[in-house]
């Protein structure tokens, strides 16, 4: 058996953000102009007026200030409420590839390791732009690695997932050294136009390396140990999927509610925050660490919240300034790139032997954990 261990991470950040105060402007702008447009309908009580956003309560319920998408000027405009993304041709790099591109090059400047030694790419995100070919084999081409690639979806804990399977091919010897890369374009999933949700998510692509330990120039961390759970519910759902022409027989489904992000977020938060520390809990037990030896925790990044919770929950006190890094303030969530923007850039302070745990969960519902030790 062959130890994996992290040897680089990289963090593709889009250019543009949106404020919280900007978000709030444009909703209110669309919800104002959609009310006079259905003025009768909602006098008559056929509809419901749409109520405004607050920049408060967006802050208070989350914790978010601003995120960062791939398009604002869409997102922002009351009349469009979406990204427009330029339409590639079949011959050009596909969005989430180029994003991924970006991403992969710094893991691999970082662990000192060229793209071509590269033998696995997995490419682990909550939607791919296209059915196929895989969205992994395009970055494994654009990237110049060898072996082969594929795409796995397990929505908000697909990174966590993807590191599983990767650390465990290369525990058993069937490759060398992979990338992890998720590519997460959620103003593309996200309804800007339902107030509940409409400051939840935001666009980045994180990537993983991962390497054999005696092969590995940098090594970072070891990888201890990962595990991941499933449990079925349908609270974080998106109907989207390729047989909704068939199953809708032709109707318009530009503006069917099910065709995005939905979620009942109170629920949500119930009953995925007692399951996500019990199996940490579980998880460090099954290795033998106590808790209070911990020195980090990289967690999801949905709701500071729910963070806070989580933290005090397996730790058994509030955490410290700087135990659990929150970037959601900055990044909002991003689904599965959220705990590896956190990993990433709250990690080099860390001492030699200092144990760690990376904590993804979501839609599924799913949680993943990976317990990493600094080298
Ligand atoms: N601006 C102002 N008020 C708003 C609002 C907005 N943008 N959105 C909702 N509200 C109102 C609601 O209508 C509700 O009003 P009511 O009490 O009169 O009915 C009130 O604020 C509370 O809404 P609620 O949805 O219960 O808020 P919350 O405190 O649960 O926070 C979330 C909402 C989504 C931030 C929170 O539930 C959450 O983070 N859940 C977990 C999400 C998660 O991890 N999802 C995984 C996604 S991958």
């Amino acid at each position: 058996m062959h130890q994996p261990v992290i040897t680089g991470t990289g963090v593709f950040t889009p250019e543009e953000t949106i404020t919280n105060a900007e978000l709030v402007k444009a909703f209110n702008a669309y919800a104002e102009s959609y009310n006079a447009e259905h003025a009768e309908a909602i006098a008559a009580g056929e509809i419901e007026a749409k109520a405004s956003s607050s920049e408060e309560f967006i802050f208070k319920a989350s914790g978010i200030e601003q995120r960062y998408v791939m398009n604002k000027s869409g997102v922002l405009d009351p009349a469009i409420m979406h990204p427009v993304l330029r339409e590639r041709s079949d011959d050009e790099p596909g969005i989430m590839a180029e994003m991924a591109l970006d991403a992969c090059t710094k893991a691999l400047a970082q662990a000192g390791v060229d793209a071509s030694e590269v033998d696995l790419v997995i490419c682990a995100a909550s939607n791919h732009e296209r059915a196929y070919p895989a969205i992994a084999v395009e970055i494994q081409q654009l990237l110049g690695a060898g072996g082969f690639a594929f795409d796995m979806n397990v929505a908000c804990s697909s990174a966590t997932f993807g590191i599983q399977a990767a650390s465990d091919m290369i525990r058993a010897g069937s490759v060398r050294k992979a990338i992890v890369v998720n590519p997460e374009i959620c103003s593309g999933h996200l309804e800007w136009r339902d107030r509940d949700c409409h400051f939840i998510f935001g666009d980045v692509c994180t990537a993983t390396l991962i390497e054999r330990e005696d092969e590995a120039q940098n090594p970072l961390f070891k990888i201890r140990s990962t595990s991941c759970a499933t449990e079925f519910s349908n609270n974080i759902r998106n109907n989207n999927g390729f047989l909704r022409r068939a199953l809708t027989s032709g109707q318009n489904l530009e503006d069917r509610r099910d065709m995005q992000f939905m979620q009942e977020g109170r629920r949500v938060f119930k009953e995925v925050v007692p399951m996500v520390s019990a199996h940490i809990l579980a998880h460090l037990e099954a290795e033998d660490i106590a808790p209070e030896s911990l020195k980090r925790m990289w967690l999801h990044q949905a709701n500071k919240t729910m963070n806070d919770f989580v933290g005090r929950k397996v730790l058994g006190r509030v955490p410290e300034s700087g135990e659990q890094p929150n970037i959601l303030q900055d990044y909002a969530n991003t689904s599965s790139a959220g705990s590896i923007i956190a990993f990433s850039k709250h990690q080099s302070d860390l001492a030699k032997g200092d144990i760690g745990v990376i904590c993804s969960f979501g839609a599924g519902y799913s949680v993943g954990s990976v317990i990493v030790e600094r080298l």
